[in-house]
C-alpha cells in the first residue's frame, strides 16, 4: 500500500488478501492450524524455510490482516497482535527483559499496569521505579545500570497528564533502554510515538480500535528486529496470548471508521470539558485539550487533537462523586472506555482500587475524581445525564 495515503485511506484499505472467492469484505479464517500439502511443506513451514501458515496459536490470515492495517497507521516496520492490552505488554516485557532487569515507569498508568510490573514482574527479579509522568528529569535520575526498559502512557489514565515522548525517547537512547509507550488513548490518528522517538508502542484494541465495546485485544508495534528477533513475537507464539481470528475480524473493521470516530470522540469531549469546566461542583478538569491543562502546549505539538477522555474532580469526595454515578440513566457505569456509549467510572474504587493508597496519592487519583469516556451521543444529552448528579 502507498505511503502517500491518508489515514483513513489505509484503514480502509490495507491488509486485504482476497481468498479465491473475491469476496469484498475481508474474510474470516476460523481456523486453529493450516493444512500442508506434503510432509516436506510441513517440515520447511516449520523450519521457517518456507514463509506460510501453521497454526493459529503462531498466524492466522485474519490476524495478518489486521496486524499490517495496525502497522501501517501507527507507521511502524512490524506489529503483532495480543489477545488484550495486558497481554501486549506482558509479552513485550517477557521477550524483551530477564531476571535482574529494571524498568522505569510512569506512576500514572493503568492500574493492571501497575500490578503487574508491582506485583508480579517483582517474583521475577524485574524491579520497576515509578517517576511522575511530566518530569524528565526523574527518568533520567531513576535509571540504574540495569534499566531496560521505560515504560508510559500519554495521555495517562485517568489524569490524562502527557509525557513529552521525544524527549523521553532520547534520555532511553542515552542510557541504553527501549521507550515503550500505551498509545491507548490517541490511536495512531492522534500521535505516532515511533515517530516521535519511541521503540514500542502498545495497544489494548479492546478500546478506541474496536470502538464499540465488542471484542477483547491488543497489539505491539515497532522495529522487525525488536519484535521478531528481540523475542517478543517468540513469547507469543510460545505462552499463546494470541488474538483470536474473530476478534481480529471485528478489531479490523472497527479500524474502517477509527478516523471519523476518533474526530468525533475529540470533538465531543472538548465541548463536555468546557461545560464541565463551568459547573459550580466541579472542582477541575484535566483535558489535554483545554488551554487550563497543565501541559496544554505540548500535548498541541505531540497529538493532533484531545482525544475522548475527559477527567473531573467533583466537590465533596467520594459520596459526591458516587452520586453523579448513580444518577445517570444514559451514560453507562463500566470501567471500558472507547465505545460509541459514554462511560463514565470512578477510578479510586474501580480500575486503581488495587493500588496502594499511597501509588493513589501519588498518581493524583483522588476520591472525588471522575473519568468520562465521551461517547458518540449527542453533547446536550450527555450535559443533562451529568447534570442531575452534578447539582
Ligand atoms: C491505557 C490502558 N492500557 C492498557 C489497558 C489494558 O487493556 P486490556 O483490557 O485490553 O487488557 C487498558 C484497559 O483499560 C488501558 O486503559
Amino acid at each position: 500500500m502507498s505511503d502517500s495515503l491518508e489515514p483513513e485511506t489505509l484503514a480502509i484499505h490495507t491488509g486485504i488478501h482476497r481468498s479465491q472467492f473475491n469476496e469484498h469484505s475481508e474474510a474470516m479464517y476460523l481456523t486453529s492450524s493450516f493444512v500442508f500439502d506434503s510432509a516436506a511443506q510441513a517440515a520447511a513451514r516449520f523450519s521457517g524455510e518456507e514463509p506460510g501458515n501453521i497454526y493459529a496459536r503462531f498466524t492466522n490470515p485474519t490476524v495478518t490482516a489486521f496486524e499490517e492495517r495496525l502497522a501501517a497507521l501507527e507507521e511502524a516496520e512490524t506489529c503483532i497482535a495480543t489477545s488484550t492490552g495486558m497481554s501486549a505488554i506482558l509479552a513485550s516485557v517477557m521477550g524483551l527483559l530477564s531476571a535482574g532487569d529494571h524498568i522505569v515507569a510512569s506512576r500514572s498508568l493503568f492500574g493492571a499496569t501497575v500490578n503487574l510490573f508491582n506485583n508480579i514482574l517483582k517474583r521475577f527479579d524485574i524491579e520497576t521505579t515509578f517517576v511522575s509522568a511530566t518530569d524528565v528529569s526523574a527518568w533520567e535520575a531513576a535509571v540504574r545500570p540495569n534499566t531496560k526498559l521505560f515504560f508510559l502512557e500519554t495521555p495517562s489514565n485517568p489524569l490524562t497528564e502527557i509525557s513529552d515522548i521525544s524527549e523521553l525517547s532520547k534520555v532511553a537512547k542515552k542510557v541504553g533502554a527501549w521507550l515503550a509507550v500505551d498509545n491507548c488513548f490517541c490511536t495512531p490518528i492522534l500521535q505516532q510515538p515511533l515517530k516521535l522517538g519511541a521503540d514500542l508502542v502498545i495497544h489494548s484494541a479492546t478500546k478506541y480500535l474496536d470502538g464499540q465495546g465488542r471484542v477483547l485485544g491488543g497489539a505491539v508495534l515497532g522495529k522487525r528486529e525488536l519484535l521478531m528477533d528481540g523475542g517478543i513475537y517468540t513469547f507469543l507464539r510460545t505462552a499463546g496470548p494470541t488474538l483470536s481470528a474473530f476478534n481480529a475480524w471485528v478489531i479490523l473493521k472497527g479500524l474502517e471508521t477509527l478516523k471519523i470516530r476518533i474526530d468525533a470522540h475529540s470533538n465531543h469531549a472538548m465541548q463536555m470539558a468546557l461545560w464541565l469546566e463551568q459547573q459550580p461542583n466541579v472542582e477541575r478538569v484535566y483535558y489535554p485539550g483545554l488551554p487550563s491543562h497543565p501541559q496544554y502546549d505540548l500535548a498541541k505539538s505531540q497529538q493532533k487533537n484531545g482525544g475522548g477522555i475527559v477527567t473531573f474532580e467533583v466537590k465533596g469526595g467520594k459520596d459526591a462523586a458516587w452520586r453523579v454515578i448513580d444518577e445517570t440513566r444514559l451514560i453507562s457505569i463500566t470501567a471500558n472506555l472507547g465505545d460509541t456509549k459514554s462511560t463514565l467510572t470512578h477510578p479510586a474504587s474501580t480500575t486503581h482500587s488495587r493500588i496502594s493508597q499511597e501509588a493513589r496519592d501519588d498518581a493524583g487519583v483522588t476520591d472525588g475524581l471522575l473519568r468520562i469516556a465521551v461517547g458518540l451521543e449527542a453533547v446536550k444529552d450527555l450535559q443533562a445525564d451529568l447534570s442531575r448528579g452534578l447539582a
